[in-house]
């Protein structure tokens, strides 16, 4: 006679096993992934899983009532107490008695799918650094004299079969009352370490623990430094926040900031220790908003531009400064949160991602982590608009890279009536092509300007200004209108058959709104602003086209917006203005924060990190400063939407 069929679905792993089997043991055999945190006493409720009864034609069982065992205490007690779903077994229970289907529900797979609302984004494998694991330890006896965490250690790799495992002093001062409060039943939080750093005990909770551990994931731009705090044992974002960057207060972008470090003695350690504090200011604002205990945040994981980068961790950006740009080093590091003052759990972990080049840094390694160019079919361009634009053009046959400086006139800097993206700033512009009359919409309301109830609804926060993609719209649109000519020249009244071109000096301005009659603001599009964002619209899009001459293309299949503003760039305006190359606009999507999802990937997902670091060392690095057709390139992007490139695309 043979032995009962085991199938296992999702997976469609298979495998004969002796009655008499607990599922969760043949799933292990099978490495089907069945999560388990208390290793199979009954106590946790992972393991769940529903059999499935009747036919199975396509894995060729038929399941038979009494294909498990029956309810047994351990089940009937669990219900009693929690409540378990109907059709649920508790894997570690239900034992294989004949051919049977098992299913088992995303919540009980370790390896879980984090869920990413977009449709072209991939989903996230849960596979965090720490996890938590239940164990039963052998009592001291003076007979065989060895110490309690030797014992702790013992159970780790009998019960768990993880080795060689580390603790720190804090969990020593703390373990033996823990473990006698157990009854000798513990829950260790474990960090299972890597190529790098042996498995390391976290925490210790007496008995059965309920609970979770966290992680950040932090975002550490020139400006804001943002951050996410998530759940290890789901992934799921449980509280997100940001702050200004501190080292604003030194210098607005990264130059100025290198120049205030070769300036000042000691600027470097002022800087750092100002970042710090205020990401330490950040983790407590987040985890007081989450309820969360800051001691329970053990991994944190930073992407960050190779200046913010070497400030982060204490190095003096000097030779950021200057050609060759030679970073510190750009391979990934993993340290402890204390070496950089950061006031987390005791033994927290931190990890930062490599970076591509000395101005390619590890926020662009997460771009590519969360968007995958390298995993793409068709050839993608990823933009990351910033002060620095960073640019990813590829497939999975080849990643090109390239930073190239924007400047900050998108964030609203060198525009007239510029301002952040913030409520009272006008973010959408229409101009009617017949009238040349504008209407717009400010951020924090929904209704257009033209709307008559648009001035009481905005009239808490005013019109205060314009912001990048309102600037960017407003170009655009008066270059459909014909206001504006190629050149980005804006027309007089006459020749654009509007009074709303008003002399200014010796160029015109167009007039977007005017309050000023009733002591508000005047908002121009004045020349000057236009030139701000030809320079920095040009920049993008030569830095996009120099990668598109190095792979060899005039097109690209598709173009991923990134960046806080990136997400709200309307893809037609981008193009109208030349920002982007010509692409079908429904191929134009926008991906948000990706550095900050690729944080986030990389913390939830340990093994995406060395992923990373194998995409970054084949992603080709290109430096736009000694490439003459950098040159050329920016100077036909100037115009608008370009002086040589055709738009066919966008035209038709
Ligand atoms: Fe914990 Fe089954 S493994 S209840």
């Amino acid at each position: 006679s043979t032995d009962p069929l085991v199938v296992f679905t999702p997976s469609g792993k298979r495998g004969r096993f002796p009655v008499g089997t607990p599922v969760l043991t043949a799933a292990r055999q099978l490495g089907v992934d069945l999560d388990s945190v208390c290793g199979g006493r009954g106590i946790c409720s992972k393991c769940q899983i529903t059999p499935g009864y009747g036919e199975f034609s396509k894995h060729g069982v038929t399941v038979h009532e009494g294909a498990l065992s029956d309810w047994n205490a351990v089940e009937q007690r669990y219900d009693d107490k929690r409540g378990l779903t109907k059709g649920r077994r508790l894997g570690c229970q239900a034992t294989v008695q004949m051919d049977v289907v098992i299913d088992v529900p995303p919540e009980s797979q370790v390896h879980k799918q984090v869920v990413r609302k977009r449709a072209e984004a991939r989903d996230i494998t849960l596979n965090p650094s720490t996890r938590l694991f239940y164990v039963e330890v052998e009592e001291p006896d003076m007979h065989k004299p060895t110490g309690d965490l030797e014992r702790l250690c013992t159970a780790l790799s009998e019960q768990w079969q993880i080795e060689n495992v580390h603790a720190d002093l804090h969990i020593l001062q703390t373990m033996q009352p823990i473990l006698r409060k157990g009854g000798w039943k513990v829950t260790c939080a474990v960090n299972l370490g890597d190529n790098e750093n042996p498995p390391m005990i976290m925490q210790i909770w007496p008995g059965f623990h309920e609970g979770t551990v966290y992680g950040l994931a932090v975002d550490l731009g020139s400006t804001t430094i943002a951050a996410h705090l998530c759940d290890l044992g789901t992934g799921e974002v449980v509280a997100s926040s940001g702050v200004m960057n501190p080292q604003i207060r030194f210098g607005e972008d990264l130059m100025s900031r290198v120049s205030y470090s070769m300036m000042n003695k000691g600027g470097a350690a002022e800087m750092t220790a100002a970042v710090r504090e205020g990401m330490n200011t950040l983790f407590s604002n987040i985890a007081t908003d989450a309820g969360v205990d800051k001691a329970l945040i053990v991994d944190a994981v930073f992407v960050c531009n190779p200046v913010m980068h070497h400030l982060l961790l204490g190095i003096d950006p000097f030779e950021l400064g200057q050609a060759p740009f030679a970073l510190a080093t750009s391979d990934s590091i993993r340290l402890d949160a204390r070496e950089l003052d950061l006031d987390l759990h005791p033994s927290a972990r931190v990890y930062l991602l490599p970076c591509i080049a000395g101005h390619v840094g590890a926020d662009a390694a997460a771009v590519a982590l969360s968007e995958a160019p390298d995993k793409s079919e068709d050839l993608v361009l990823v933009v990351d608009v910033g002060t620095n634009a960073e640019i990813l053009l590829g497939n999975r046959e080849k990643v090109l890279a390239c930073s190239s400086p924007t400047g900050p006139a998108f964030e609203g800097a060198q525009i007239s009536a510029g301002q952040r993206a913030a409520p009272g700033a006008i973010e959408k512009v229409e101009i009617d092509p017949v009238t040349k009359e504008p209407r717009f919409r400010v951020i924090g309301c929904d209704l257009w300007s033209d709307d008559p109830a648009f001035a009481e609804a905005t009239a808490a926060t005013g019109i205060t200004g314009i912001c990048g993609s309102g600037i960017i719209e407003a170009i655009a649109e008066m270059r459909i209108a014909g206001v504006l000519d190629a050149s980005g020249l804006i027309g007089s009244s006459a020749q654009a058959g509007t009074d709303r071109c008003i002399p200014e000096g010796r160029t015109n301005s167009y007039l977007l709104h005017d309050a000023s009659a009733t002591g508000g603001p005047r908002i121009t599009v004045t020349n000057p602003d236009i030139r701000a964002i030809q320079m920095a619209k040009a920049a993008l899009y030569s830095g996009a086209r120099l990668l598109m001459d190095k792979f060899g293309v005039d097109n690209v299949d598709r173009v991923v917006l990134a960046g806080a503003f990136g997400a709200h760039i309307s893809p037609k305006h981008a193009m109208v203005l030349g920002m982007i190359p010509d692409a079908p606009l429904d191929k134009v999507t926008s991906a948000g924060n990706a550095a900050g999802t690729g944080a986030r990937i990389a913390l939830i997902n340990s093994a995406a990190r060395a992923e990373i670091e194998e995409t970054v060392r084949r992603i080709h690095k290109v430096e736009t400063a000694v490439e003459p057709r950098f040159q050329e390139h920016f100077v036909n992007a100037s115009a608008i939407p370009n002086s040589v490139e055709p738009f066919p695309i966008l035209n038709s």
